[in-house]
């Protein structure tokens, strides 16, 4: 491709500027906002706004940098030939933006071979955009942040999410039966992206989450790990829709071992 790769600091400019106009939108658009469409199960829906957000972005990629692969929550995967893929949720916390509630963001990360290089998450309603480039640091509206410092499990304060996904609630449940007594307390923000920023920002201790897709924890993983957060999936390997977990490092290894015996987060 003629194309050229830009250096990490060009990617993650474009994920701001991108991610700041489709938070623009999507908060011009949350009033009177209902359900368009649903997907797996009657409570895993979509609104106009996040489709109407997602071509927003694919469109605003695409100007600065054709030929770049782009995977998004809504309009699936789309080949590239620079080595660049962008993976975009155009809203994550589509339940909350329903609401009209105020934890949801627009998450984009641009991985260059594979790895994800920078990553943006534009959370408007709550005034935040977090940004983080590997190796380079993790920010909030651009001032460094870092994870909490360490707390025994007992006193963790854990966040965790619930897909809508059909089949899951019973399981979800029970892992949250083994969690919670072990714990100080479970927080669940309703947008996978803010609950890993918000432990990049220290503002939480751990989080997990199985059920989850790359759009969910692309950018957000990768600011919690620039924040100083372990970040990872089951038995060493990176995070996969199995199991995410992020904690501050002294955490990872407890809350991993007491989450791998619970099982895969299908009911049954
Ligand atoms: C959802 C949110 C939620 C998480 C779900 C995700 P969406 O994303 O991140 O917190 O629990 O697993 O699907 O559908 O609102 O983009
Ligand atoms: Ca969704
Ligand atoms: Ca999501
Ligand atoms: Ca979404």
């Amino acid at each position: 491709s003629t194309t050229p790769t830009p250096d990490r600091a060009g990617l993650l400019s474009l994920a701001v500027e991108a991610a700041r106009e489709g938070g623009r939108a999507a908060a011009e658009g949350q009033s009177g906002i209902g359900v368009l469409d649903t997907k797996s199960s009657p409570t895993d829906v979509v609104t106009e706004m996040d489709r109407a957000v997602e071509e927003l972005i694919r469109k605003r990629l695409h100007a600065a940098r054709p030929g770049d692969a782009v995977l998004g929550e809504e309009g699936g995967d789309e080949g590239g030939d620079t080595g660049v893929r962008w993976i975009v949720d155009p809203i994550d916390g589509t339940v909350n933006y329903l609401y009209g509630r105020g934890e949801w963001a627009v998450s984009i990360a641009a991985e260059v071979d594979g790895e994800v290089v920078a990553g943006a998450v534009a959370a408007p309603a709550r005034g935040d955009l977090y940004t983080g480039v590997l190796g380079g640091g993790a920010y909030c509206n651009g001032e460094a942040i870092r994870a909490a410092p360490a707390v025994p499990l007992e006193l963790a304060l854990v966040g965790t999410g619930f897909g809508y996904e059909s089949g899951r609630r019973a399981r979800q449940a029970r892992v949250l039966g083994s969690v919670l007594p072990r714990v100080r307390d479970i927080r669940r923000g309703g947008s996978a992206a803010v609950d890993l920023c918000e432990l990049a920002h220290g503002r939480s201790d751990a989080y997990y989450e199985r059920g989850l897709n790359p759009w969910d924890w692309g950018a957000a993983a990768l600011i919690a790990q620039e924040a100083g957060a372990r970040v990872g999936g089951l038995h060493g390997a990176p995070p996969t829709p199995d199991l995410v977990i992020a904690a501050v490092p002294e955490l990872f290894a407890e809350l991993h071992d007491l989450l791998a015996p619970l099982g895969a987060d299908t009911d049954g």
